[in-house]
């Protein structure tokens, strides 16, 4: 192996997918233009993007860079809920749908430009009646629900910074983040519904705010049916929003804030250590998720564009409510599970609405793998015209599937790298641009400098190595709330200060198309060859029993380690000496005898984020005994004993 080489090259994708000619046509890009004009030089190229926004002042330079702190567009003020809303309203968008709603239950809402922005106007002034002003940290505990976005909005108005906890979220975990960003408001909900039954939130909270003196109100939205889980409502502190809504004016001015004032805080967990606070500010951000949501999922009036995440985590932030409401889109919001009542929730919802947008995870897709492809098929998906893809790796099986049983072959699929920390998009394909080839992201976003780097700094132009960004850009975080020291070092002390480290493994084919080879932290090393989860997980992912598999690497006297597998196989098959050993050829043939797990163990689910990411650190402390290390971030800690128990009922004995 090459000392450069900080992962081998493994798998070899040959498919490829130009723009499809239908699609080009219209396609709001389509040539490479933006592209070339982000590469010749990247602040010039935003500041013109920067343009098609409202500012209330001008900026006196567009970039202030001192490595490794940001600031864009100093001296300007704008205002990202104006951008989302009032910019709208001069405009025929003012009776436009902002907003579609579904619930889990079937309860329906759809609320337009002009009326999101009475709710937001309103809930901003009912929220400086309780005190909030710019700068005060609001804590946003809500289930999918209008009033989620409603409540980012409204902050964002005033300038107040949101800090939103997913809903599934314990309220140990809830406590935490409160405290650390000191938050005086929690918005929350009596209850949402998930799969049938409703999870009462607010209940939940009350159990977290007993440690949480910062807090000085609740706000509660009337969601589930609050008196049959015995809500409390402490006088004085808990506010039920209609209650507060009601009589509150909905003349609000948006503030006019410092394009690096803060625009909220997300927490996200790293492998080790308290969760980070990200920080982005307002300007920066507007800029990064307007310019990305109207190029990649080539947004238009027509549309409506489904993006399944939850608000709680970035991609709900950024391609739910800031990016696609910038660009005056239609959006649906679903409240609920993929699977309730039925498996087929999820494409009953595209043909109910027409959705021809259609943003989701590979989690989400394997899953729909795992189901069967007749569901998909009873069907009307003929609306659809864009699929995405964003949290993970997409095995190129999985995106196959994708592209034929939800596609129909007619819509291009843009597969999109970026994490919390980057605040937008950074590499993916524009679909009436780039040829695609499934399980390699795509090219740097145009303005976006992305290069693959070995440990020592220097770039890798064969095989694989550290993905890295070289240049500044606009939504990038700006620090870790109360700890700068830590954003120096965990982002910016691999190489050189200016050079911002993702963590994420990747490689280039010769077009320069990066494939996500999956976070450094979980490399495998076999006999001194580094192999990336992704490649070998394909592989497996390729046989056609396997929906789903990770790998992680178990100590080994020679080779340091060996492989092994835990994989998920499709409805109805089985496990035996027969498949295991057939598994086992088939990542042989696909990559090589390098790659060869020694075990393969059959799982009924795999552990996972509450994100839907495999966490395989506890996949690897199965495979060496050990006992588990953090599972506070789990979905469901249940199904990680399951995993135990099956590899010991293999290994035990
Ligand atoms: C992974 C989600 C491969 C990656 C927006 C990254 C991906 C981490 C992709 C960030 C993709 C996200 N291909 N890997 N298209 N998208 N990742 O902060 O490891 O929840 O570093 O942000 O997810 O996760 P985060």
């Amino acid at each position: 192996m090459s000392d450069q080489m900080v992962f081998d090259d493994l798998l070899h994708e040959e498919r490829e997918f130009p723009p499809l000619a239908a699609f080009a046509e219209k396609a709001a890009l389509r040539d490479e233009s933006l592209h070339r004009a982000g590469a010749a030089d990247p602040v010039k190229f935003w500041e013109e993007q920067a343009r098609e926004l409202e500012w209330f002042a001008p900026w006196k330079q567009v970039l202030e860079w001192n490595p490794p702190h940001a600031k864009w567009f100093t001296g300007a003020r704008i205002n990202i809920s104006h951008n989302c809303l009032d910019r709208h309203l001069k405009t025929w968008r003012r009776n436009k749908a902002a907003i579609i709603w579904e619930g889990e239950n079937y309860e329906f809402r759809t609320l337009t430009y002009q009326q999101l922005h009475v709710e937001v106007c309103k809930f901003a002034n009912a929220m400086k009646a309780l005190g909030v002003t710019k700068g005060t940290r609001v804590a946003l505990y809500m289930p999918m629900i209008p009033e989620a976005a409603v409540a980012m909005l409204a902050c964002a108005r005033i300038g107040a910074i949101h800090s939103i906890v997913f809903g599934g979220f314990s309220p140990e975990s809830l406590s935490d983040r409160i405290n650390d960003a000191q938050a005086e408001l929690l918005i929350t909900a009596d209850g949402g519904w998930r799969r049938g039954n409703i999870v009462a939130l607010k209940n939940e909270a009350d159990k977290a705010l007993e440690t949480c003196p910062s807090i000085k109100n609740v706000i509660i939205v009337k969601r589930g049916h609050a008196d049959t889980f015995h809500l409390k409502v402490k006088e004085g502190r808990d506010h039920w929003y209609h209650r507060i809504m009601d009589g509150a004016s909905s003349d609000c001015p948006a503030e006019q804030l410092d394009a690096e004032d803060p625009l909220y805080i997300l927490y996200t967990s790293g492998t080790t250590g308290k969760p980070k606070g990200i920080v982005h500010t307002t300007g920066g951000y507007s800029v990064g998720t307007y310019v990305t949501s109207k190029y990649v999922f080539d947004i238009r009036d027509e549309d409506v564009y489904w993006c399944t995440a939850d608000v709680g985590w970035v991609t709900g932030h950024s391609y739910i409510v800031y990016g696609p409401l910038q660009c005056g889109a239609t959006i649906l919001m679903y409240e609920g599970a993929p699977n309730h009542p039925e498996n087929d929730r999820f494409w009953e919802i595209i043909a109910r609405h027409r959705v021809s947008i259609f943003y989701t995870a590979p989690t989400a897709i394997r899953a729909f793998m795992k189901w069967g492809d007749h569901l998909p098929a009873k069907h009307d998906l003929s609306s659809l015209r864009l699929l995405g893809s964003v949290g993970e790796p997409i095995n190129p099986e999985a995106w196959m599937w994708y592209h034929e049983h939800i596609g129909r072959g007619n819509c291009p699929i843009v597969d999109t790298w970026w994490q919390t920390e980057t605040g937008a998009i950074m590499i993916t394909t524009l679909p009436g641009v780039n040829t695609t080839k499934p399980g390699y992201a795509g090219i740097a976003f145009p303005g976006i400098q992305a290069t693959i780097l070995d440990e020592q700094g220097k770039e890798v132009t064969q095989g694989s190595g550290l993905l890295a960004i070289t240049h500044p850009w606009p939504s990038m975080l700006r620090t870790i709330w109360g700890d700068d020291e830590r954003y120096v070092n965990t982002y910016f002390s691999k190489w050189d200060k200016s050079v911002y480290f993702p963590g994420d493994g990747a490689k280039r084919d010769d077009k320069g198309n990066f494939m996500i080879l999956g976070r450094v932290d979980d490399v495998l090393n076999v006999s001194g060859h580094r192999i990336g989860t992704m490649e070998v997980e394909s592989a497996l992912v390729d046989h056609p029993l396997v929906v789903e598999a990770a790998v992680v690497g178990r100590k080994h006297d020679l080779k340091g380690q060996a492989i092994v597998a835990f994989v998920t196989l499709k409805s109805g098959a089985m496990m035996n000496r027969e498949v295991i050993a057939e598994l086992k050829q088939h990542v042989v043939t696909k990559i090589g005898a390098i790659a060869r797990p020694e075990d393969i163990i059959l799982a009924a689910d795999l552990p996972k984020t509450r994100s839907g990411k495999i966490m395989r650190r506890l996949l690897r402390d199965i495979a060496e005994g050990r006992a588990l290390g953090d599972t506070t971030t789990l979905a469901d800690p249940s199904v990680v004993e399951m995993v135990r128990e099956q590899y010991e009922e293999k290994y035990g004995d």
